[in-house]
């Protein structure tokens, strides 16, 4: 149960072999023992299956690079890429333990394969360089970022930092040693973003769109279909290279500091299990379905789209928290309190699948679609790093108004606005719509 338990914490759900429940001593909670739970039984809709044919055609043979290989999502990713047998995978990660750990496991598993760690922040344009010039890539799965939204609220200069400069790191050398293909993991808090991490990674997705020497057209979606299913069918040579792309998803199962490791180990603490608001509601993914759609996102794109996985329909967490006790062999309330904590910095009660000027469209893999999204003016993007630039090293208020300035789309939220780092006065001022030099056109 422990080694089951601090696998679900990794992020890898799987169903602890019966010779090692047997012998275990389940975990007491007041008078009852608690179950496990399998992670993926709470999505309530069966786990997206993708094309493993496409994939063998995008993965096998090639030299594939994995930034933030350590993490929860770049861990599963790296596990995927080795079924379909690379010439060689080569993790970036800046924590020497995670990537010790996915280093070492690949390593057991796949005798003999050529995998290479390196230690390396992203940031760090010189090593991303030179570990681009020494195993030029064809692959980028570009994963590495900070993630977690209350945090960047607090430090919005490493958000822009780390998720918009870094990016820009790494997208760049991609450019310079002409990669087949660059995946950025997005995530669905870009979308409208209320939150410092949301926009700093929206900018991220207009940096790397503005990256594609070919772009979609806004127009035709039937047209940009067909023309997705004949990539996918294998027609290769329509594609622009390097060919820049993104995945928005939805919040991922089990992955680190996400709630059902964390509500685990307040059910197995006896409680309370701690929801911000009665009505937070949330897309869910589990990591495989949410790494195999980064990788199937490579394969289809063509250069300039942004994907997002059906999720189905969003499941409110405190619903989550009730099933988690349940299948847990618990009662609500008998023996566990759920308790309501209110909402945090940067958080909207529900993400949304649409933004105003964005529509989804089918593409050829019918769990994936494709948003129908302004390109964006690499003139515009390079006006705002420098505006984003200037505001790094500066106060959280500066670093914030220039994301906002940034990204047209983004507003602040209440809390956000209120609170000052000093004295927690309401001293932020939001650019105003001509002060935007990016806008949602
Ligand atoms: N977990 C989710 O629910 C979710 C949902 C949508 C999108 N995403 C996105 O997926 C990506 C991965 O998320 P995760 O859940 O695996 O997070 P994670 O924190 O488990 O993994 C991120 C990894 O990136 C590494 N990293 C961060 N900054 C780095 C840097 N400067 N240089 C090198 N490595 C660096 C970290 O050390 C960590 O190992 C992120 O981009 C996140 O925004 C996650």
């Amino acid at each position: 149960m422990i080694r089951w338990l601090t696998r679900l914490l990794r992020g890898t759900p799987r169903h602890p072999p019966e010779a090692s429940r047997a012998g275990a001593p389940p975990i007491i909670v007041g008078s009852r023992s608690m179950q496990e739970v399998d992670i993926a039984d709470l999505l309530g809709r069966p786990a997206a299956n993708l094309d493993t044919p496409e994939l063998q055609r995008f993965l096998a043979g090639k030299t594939i690079l994995v930034t933030g290989a350590g993490g929860s999502i770049g861990a599963e990713i790296c596990r995927q890429i080795m079924r379909f047998c690379p010439t060689m995978l080569v993790l970036v990660e800046q924590a020497e333990n995670n990537l010790f750990e996915i280093d070492r496991e690949l390593r057991e598993k796949w005798l003999g394969a050529t995998i290479v760690p390196y230690v390396a922040d992203i940031c760090d344009a010189t090593r991303i360089r030179n570990i681009f010039r020494t195993h030029q890539p064809q692959v980028v799965l570009h994963c590495a970022a900070h993630k977690h939204v209350p945090m960047m609220e607090c430090n919005p200069g490493e958000a822009i930092k780390n998720n918009v400069f870094g990016t820009k790191t790494v997208a760049d050398a991609a450019a310079e040693f002409a990669v087949d293909a660059f995946v950025l993991v997005s995530t669905d808090k870009a979308v409208n973003p209320t939150s410092v991490m949301g926009a700093a990674k929206r900018f991220a997705e207009l940096y790397v769109q503005s990256k594609n020497s070919c772009q979609l057209p806004v127009a035709s979606c039937q047209k940009e279909t067909a023309e997705l299913s004949s990539l996918a069918t294998g027609n290769w040579q329509l594609a622009t290279s390097p060919r820049f792309v993104a995945v928005r998803f939805g919040n991922v199962l089990g992955s680190s500091g996400s709630v059902v490791p964390i509500f685990k180990k307040q059910i197995a603490a006896g409680g309370p299990v701690t929801v911000t608001h009665p009505d937070m509601k949330r897309y869910f993914m589990t990591i495989p379905e949410a790494s195999q759609l980064v990788l199937q996102a490579g394969a289809i794109g063509r250069g300039g789209e942004i994907f997002v996985l059906d999720m189905g329909e969003p499941i409110k967490i405190v619903d989550l928290a009730r099933e988690l006790i349940r299948r847990s062999g618990l009662r609500e309330e008998e023996d566990i309190a759920i308790e309501f904590t209110g909402i945090r910095p940067g958080e909207k009660l529900y993400e949304e699948l649409a933004g105003h000027e964005e529509e989804t469209c089918p593409t050829s893999h019918p769990q994936i679609r494709v948003w129908q999204l302004p390109t964006a003016d690499a003139r515009q993007v390079g006006q705002g790093l420098a505006i984003l630039a200037e505001a790094i090293d500066g106060s959280r208020e500066q670093a914030i108004t220039a994301l906002a300035r940034c990204v047209a789309e983004y507003r602040p939220d209440a809390v956000t606005l209120s609170t000052d780092e000093t004295d927690g006065s309401a001293k932020l001022r939001l650019a105003t719509d001509e002060d935007a030099v990016i806008r949602a056109a």
